[in-house]
C-alpha cells in the first residue's frame, strides 16, 4: 500500500470513529420521545429552507413531535445516477431537533426519478393490459425488476450510513403503500419459476389445480400464465401468494441495508391501508419491527367498528402497539365528495386509534404543495403558510396526548376474543362471491361490531396464530383452511376454547380446491354436524331460535346434526322448500370446550344477540361494564393498572356511569361517571 493511500484510509477510520462517538455521545443527551405522538407527513424538498423553521414552529406548537419525511424525495437525493445529497436532510433532521421534533425517514422508492427510468427502461413496470407506466405518477416503478432493486438498495444503503445513527431519527418507512405490480414477461417468468419451487414438479401442479378440467393441463412451466382475477383457482391463490413473496423480498432487499447500518433501536416498518388485500399482510410483515398503516375515511364519517376492524387487523401483525402513519386533517382530495369530517371527529377518530393501541398519530400532510396532483387534500396550514381551522384541533389532539402520555406509557391491548382473519379466504369468496353483493369485509364486520361491544376488545389474528390466551374464537367466512390451521383450530378446542365458524368456513384446501368432505371439513367431526348445502339468496330468509326471529340475507347453509351432543340454536323458517325448518345454527360441548357453526348470515338484532350468547357461553366480559350505544370502550393495559379510553360516536350526548371512581386523565379530577358530548372523549385510569 502507498503511503497517501495509507494515510486516506487512517484518516477514514478516524473519522468514522469520531462520528459514531458523537453519535453516541448526542444519543445519550437526547430525551426518548413522547410515548403518545402527534405527527405529520412534512416534505421539506418542496419548499426553501428558509420557510422550515417557521413550519417547525408552527408543528411545535401545535404539539407534534415527529415528522415522516423523504418518502418521495429521490429526485432530490440523487439527482444523477450515483451522485447522492444527503446533506439537506441532514439540516432537516437537525432543524426538526431543535424544535423537539424526531424524524421518521420513508425510502424514496415509490417515486423514482426521471433519469432512472429513462436510463433503465426495464425498471418502469408494465400493467395488467400490458402498457408500459409512464414517469410523472408515483409507483410506477417494477417491484420484480433487478435493476430496480439495485438502485433502490443502493440509495436505501446511501440514507442509512447517513442517518443510522442519528439519534434523532425513530425509524424507517420502506417505500409507500405497496401496490402496484409489474405484468412483464421477466416477472412471469419469475412467477413460473416460484411455482416450480413451491410444487416441485408439473404432475403435482396439475394434480393440485385439477388441470384435467378444461384441458388446462400444463405440461411445461414456461405455459403457466398470469391470471388475477377469472381462473383456475389454484393459479389465482398461487399468483397473489408469489406477490406477497415478492413485496416481501422487494422490502427486505432495502431492509437488509438499512439494518446492516443502523442502530438496533431505530424501527423498520411500512405503511400498509387497512383493508387493502393486494397481497398477504402476514407475510409482508414478518422482517419488520413495527407495524403502521395510513387511516383514511375518504367520502362520508368515520365507521368505528370497520376502522376499529383495520386497526386490530394492523396490530396483529405484530401482535403489539402501532403506528397510524397517515391519516385525514378533516378531507382528502380522491374521494367521489371530499366532504370534511366534522368538527371534532378526527379528535375522536385520533383517540379511537389511540384506544385500539397506536402510539402514533401522524396527519397527512403538513402543508400541500403549490403545485402536484394533491393541492386539494386536508392540511394544517393553508397555502399561505399560516394554519388553517383544523390545526386548532390538532393542537388540542397534541395538548391531549401530552396530558395523557404519562398514564399511556408502557401500555397495551388485551383481548379475551379474537377474531380469525385470512387473505386467502377473504381473496377465494371474493373470486367466486356466488352472490354478486357478498363481501367477505362486510361479512368480518358484520361479527366484529356486536363482539366489540360485548368484549370492548378484539384481537385480529391469522389462524395459525397461538390461540390459548382466547376465551373466544371466532372465524367469520374461513373458506380456504390449511391443514395447520385445522390442526391449530382442533387443538384449540381440545384445550376449551369455544370455536365459532361462519358462513363459507372451512371448504376449500391450501390450493383453494374443494376439499373432499362436506363443510367444515376437518373440523366436521368435531362439530356433530356439517353443512349438507349452501344457497345462495335473491330474498332474505326468515329464521328463529335462540338469538331471537330474524332474517338471513344473501346466503343460507343447510346444517345437520348428527351427534347426540350436538344442539341447535337456530332454524329457518318457510323458503325454497330445501331450507324449511333446518338447522341454520349448531354448537357442540367438546370437553371444557366448544365448537358453533352459523350458517345464517344473521341481521342485526340477532347477530346482537348470538354475540351476546357467544359471550356468556364462553365466559367473556365487556372490559368496563355498560355502556350506552354508541360509545366505545377502548382499554389499555399496563404495570400501573389499567387504562380506559371512551368515545361517543352516538348522536347525541351520553352519561357513561362508571363501576368504580376513576382518575378523570384529561380533566382532573376523580369521578363516578363521565359525560361525553357527541364526538367526546375520555381518558380514564384506575
Ligand atoms: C396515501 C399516500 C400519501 C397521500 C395520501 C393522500 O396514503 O401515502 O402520499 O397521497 O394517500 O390521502
Amino acid at each position: 500500500m502507498d503511503k497517501a493511500r495509507s494515510h486516506r484510509l487512517t484518516l477514514a477510520v478516524w473519522f468514522a470513529v469520531a462520528a459514531l462517538s458523537l453519535a453516541t455521545a448526542l444519543q445519550a443527551q437526547t430525551p426518548p420521545p413522547p410515548p403518545i405522538m402527534l405527527g405529520t407527513a412534512w416534505y421539506p424538498e418542496q419548499w426553501p429552507e428558509s420557510r422550515w423553521d417557521a413550519d417547525l414552529t408552527l408543528m411545535q406548537q401545535a404539539g407534534i413531535h415527529m415528522v415522516r419525511v423523504g418518502e418521495f424525495a429521490w429526485s432530490r437525493m440523487e439527482p444523477r445516477e450515483g451522485n447522492y445529497d444527503l446533506d439537506w436532510l441532514d439540516r432537516a433532521v437537525a432543524i426538526g431537533a431543535k424544535h423537539g421534533i424526531y424524524t421518521v425517514i420513508g425510502t424514496p422508492t415509490a417515486a423514482p426519478p426521471a433519469w432512472l427510468t429513462q436510463k433503465y427502461p426495464e425498471t418502469l413496470r408494465i400493467d395488467e393490459a400490458g402498457h408500459r407506466v409512464e414517469h410523472g405518477n408515483r409507483q410506477q416503478f417494477n417491484f420484480a425488476n433487478p435493476k430496480y432493486r439495485e438502485l433502490a438498495r443502493k440509495i436505501a444503503e446511501q440514507m442509512a450510513k447517513r442517518f443510522g445513527h442519528n439519534p434523532y431519527v425513530l425509524g424507517w418507512q420502506i417505500d409507500n403503500e405497496y401496490q402496484d405490480i409489474s405484468f412483464d414477461p421477466d416477472t412471469k417468468m419469475q412467477f413460473q419459476q416460484w411455482l416450480k419451487v413451491r410444487y416441485g414438479t408439473l404432475d403435482n401442479l396439475n394434480a393440485r389445480w385439477t388441470t384435467a378440467y378444461w384441458s388446462e393441463t400444463i405440461f411445461d412451466w414456461s405455459q403457466i400464465p398470469i391470471q388475477t382475477q377469472y381462473g383456475n383457482p389454484g393459479l389465482l391463490l398461487a399468483w397473489k401468494r408469489f406477490v406477497s413473496d415478492t413485496w416481501r423480498s422487494y422490502q427486505k432487499n432495502q431492509l437488509d441495508v438499512i439494518r446492516a447500518n443502523s442502530d438496533p433501536k431505530q424501527f423498520i416498518t411500512t405503511n400498509t391501508m387497512g383493508w387493502y388485500d393486494g397481497f398477504d399482510h402476514y407475510v409482508v410483515e414478518k422482517d419488520l419491527d413495527l407495524a403502521s398503516w395510513d387511516d383514511y375515511v375518504g367520502q362520508g364519517h368515520l365507521d368505528p367498528a370497520r376502522n376499529g376492524f383495520a386497526h386490530d387487523l394492523t396490530r396483529g401483525f405484530k401482535g403489539k402497539n402501532f403506528w397510524v402513519m397517515e391519516t385525514q386533517p378533516g378531507s382528502v382530495n380522491w374521494a367521489p365528495v371530499n366532504n370534511s369530517l366534522d368538527k371534532g371527529e378526527v379528535r375522536a377518530m385520533a383517540w379511537h386509534a389511540v384506544g385500539h393501541g397506536a402510539d402514533v398519530v401522524s396527519y397527512w400532510q403538513w402543508r400541500s404543495a403549490l403545485n402536484g396532483q394533491e393541492e386539494y387534500h386536508g392540511t394544517l396550514v393553508g397555502a399561505d403558510g399560516t394554519p388553517v381551522p383544523f390545526y386548532a384541533e390538532a393542537q388540542q389532539i397534541g395538548q391531549e396526548f401530552a396530558k395523557a402520555g404519562p398514564a399511556l406509557a408502557g401500555t397495551s391491548v388485551k383481548s379475551e376474543v379474537a377474531i380469525l382473519h385470512s387473505y386467502d379466504s377473504r381473496w377465494a369468496i371474493d373470486w367466486q362471491r356466488h352472490n354478486t353483493n357478498y363481501d367477505p369485509a362486510v361479512e368480518l364486520v358484520s361479527y366484529y361490531g356486536p363482539l366489540r361491544a360485548v368484549s370492548q376488545s378484539i384481537d385480529i389474528v391469522e389462524p395459525v396464530a397461538p390461540l390459548s390466551q382466547y376465551k373466544l374464537v371466532v372465524a367469520p367466512g374461513l373458506n380456504v383452511l390449511s391443514d395447520a390451521a385445522a390442526k391449530n383450530l382442533i387443538e384449540y378446542v381440545r384445550h376449551g376454547g369455544h370455536l365459532v365458524l361462519g358462513q363459507r368456513s372451512a371448504m376449500k384446501d391450501e390450493d383453494n380446491g374443494l376439499r373432499p368432505q362436506r363443510q367444515p371439513g376437518p373440523l366436521a367431526d368435531l362439530l356433530g354436524g356439517r353443512v349438507e348445502q349452501y344457497y345462495a339468496l335473491v330474498d332474505p330468509v326468515a329464521i328463529e331460535g335462540k338469538f331471537g326471529p330474524g332474517q338471513s340475507k344473501l346466503w343460507a347453509e343447510l346444517l345437520s346434526a348428527n351427534d347426540k351432543d350436538t344442539e341447535v340454536l337456530e332454524t329457518y323458517g318457510k323458503s325454497n322448500g330445501w331450507l324449511d325448518g333446518k338447522p341454520a345454527a349448531i354448537t357442540r360441548r367438546v370437553g371444557k370446550g366448544r365448537i358453533t357453526y352459523i350458517g345464517a348470515w344473521l341481521d342485526g338484532s340477532v347477530m346482537t344477540a348470538a354475540a351476546k350468547w357467544m359471550g356468556e357461553v364462553s365466559g367473556v366480559k365487556p372490559a368496563l361494564g355498560k355502556v350506552p350505544d354508541g360509545v366505545e370502550v377502548y382499554p389499555r393495559y399496563g404495570d400501573q393498572g389499567v387504562v380506559y379510553i371512551l368515545v361517543n360516536f352516538s348522536k347525541v350526548e351520553q352519561t357513561v356511569a362508571l363501576p368504580s371512581a376513576m382518575n378523570d386523565v384529561l380533566q382532573g379530577g376523580s369521578k363516578q361517571s363521565v359525560k361525553l358530548p357527541v364526538y367526546g372523549v375520555a381518558v380514564l385510569s384506575k
